[in-house]
């Protein structure tokens, strides 16, 4: 089985946390004989918009769509703003392929110390709309600099993207144990977009009788995540509540440099776009210490996608041994390195 791979390391720690994911990809594969990836690298990032005025070169994404998978790093310079950085590498990315499903699981890893009380119940996905709602890049200023001025910015929602993202996460959540599903929302303040997403979801919900569902509004649903995080299971919110749930949810299961997502393109008319949950972090970048585990855990998320489902486990499993080795960066309260780290998981993986 081969698989080609379009790699884009992008800007900061994204660089180094795709190298170290690359290697243990490469592990994986040395280690099962008859599995091979095909990387190819883009150097699409910030740096090449400094100096060359763009992201992605003309016919970038007809080239793309090629790959059977895009493993993307972070993108984010301190010498460009994040609104053009952020619409010209990664939002064209996952909104010129329809992935309008990006899947973002949260689980405590063994060893890993989470602040929160309770953690260890943390065994949730948010699925978060990816294509549309808050990020539909639909507004404008206008009196630009006057006192007058107003910036508008307009969700839109459609009912066809509203049904299927509520009918993937129903099937996500009914291949689930638990079969749970929360809608998540701001249908009391909100009176239109909202509303349509409530309706929907509830009218979908009837093609899965056997999913038990509830719902909470977006302020309310922090709470529960923080007090009972046992009572939820797979979560569907839109593109900017899901947006900051999943960031939350990542610090509560310990750090933000271990949480994965999928940027998913459902119907495959595309390929998906897989990335750790974190951004190009200036703080530490440079240094080494990015840790590298949310990268692994997204390698995961990409061999199921591409079904290599157990290449998939045994990476997971490796992925667990690691961190409950205690063999940890400085985010979780260690000295390692994310060379450290890499080499230990690649050890662990030819030893096995
Ligand atoms: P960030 O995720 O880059 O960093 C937030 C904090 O978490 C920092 O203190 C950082 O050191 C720490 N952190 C993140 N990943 C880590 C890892 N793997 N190991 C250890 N510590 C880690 O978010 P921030 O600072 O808000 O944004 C920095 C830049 O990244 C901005 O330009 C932003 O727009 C961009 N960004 C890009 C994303 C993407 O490409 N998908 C996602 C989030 C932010
Ligand atoms: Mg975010």
């Amino acid at each position: 089985r081969s698989h080609r791979i379009a790699v884009i390391p992008g800007d900061g720690i994204g660089q180094e946390v795709i190298e170290a994911g690359k290697k243990v990809l490469s592990a994986l594969a040395e280690k099962s004989g008859d599995l091979r990836f095909e990387f190819v690298d883009f150097d699409w990032s910030s740096q090449r918009h400094l100096e060359k005025g763009e992201y992605i070169p003309a016919g970038g994404l007809d080239e793309l769509s090629r790959f059977d998978a895009i493993y993307f790093g972070a993108v984010g310079s301190q010498d460009v703003p994040d609104h053009i950085s952020l619409w010209e590498l990664r939002l064209a990315i996952c909104q010129g392929f329809d992935q309008y499903a990006n899947v973002r699981p949260a689980r405590v890893l063994p060893g890993v110390n989470s602040r929160l009380k309770g953690a260890e119940d943390i065994d949730w996905i948010i699925v978060r709309e990816n294509s549309e709602g808050e990020y539909s890049g639909n507004g404008g200023r206008v009196h630009q600099g006057f006192p007058d001025e107003v910036g508008t910015e307009v969700s839109v929602f459609t009912r066809k993207g509203v049904e299927r993202i509520h009918r993937f996460a129903f099937q996500l959540a009914q291949s689930r144990p638990r079969k749970q599903l929360t809608l998540v929302t701001k249908s009391n303040a909100q009176r239109y977009g909202m509303v349509l997403w409530d309706e929907v979801f509830f009218e979908v919900a009837k093609d899965y009788p056997d999913v038990s569902i509830d719902r909470e509004l977006v302020d309310a649903v922090t709470t529960r995540m923080v007090l009972k995080p046992e009572t939820m299971d797979v979560i569907v919110a839109t593109n900017l509540h899901a947006d900051i749930l999943s960031d939350l949810a990542a610090a509560l299961s310990g750090s933000l440099g271990i949480a994965p997502t999928a940027n998913l393109n459902p119907a495959g008319t595309f390929p998906s776009m897989f990335e750790p949950i974190h951004g190009s972090a200036f703080d530490i970048a440079g240094k080494g210490i990015a840790n590298p585990v949310g990268s692994f855990w997204t390698a995961a998320m990409m061999l199921e996608h591409l079904g290599e489902s157990t290449v998939a486990e045994r990476l997971m499993a490796a992925i667990e041994r690691l961190t409950a080795s205690g063999l940890q960066t400085k985010d979780l309260g260690g000295t390692a390195t994310t060379r450290d780290v890499t080499q230990a998981i690649c050890a662990d993986i030819e030893r096995q």
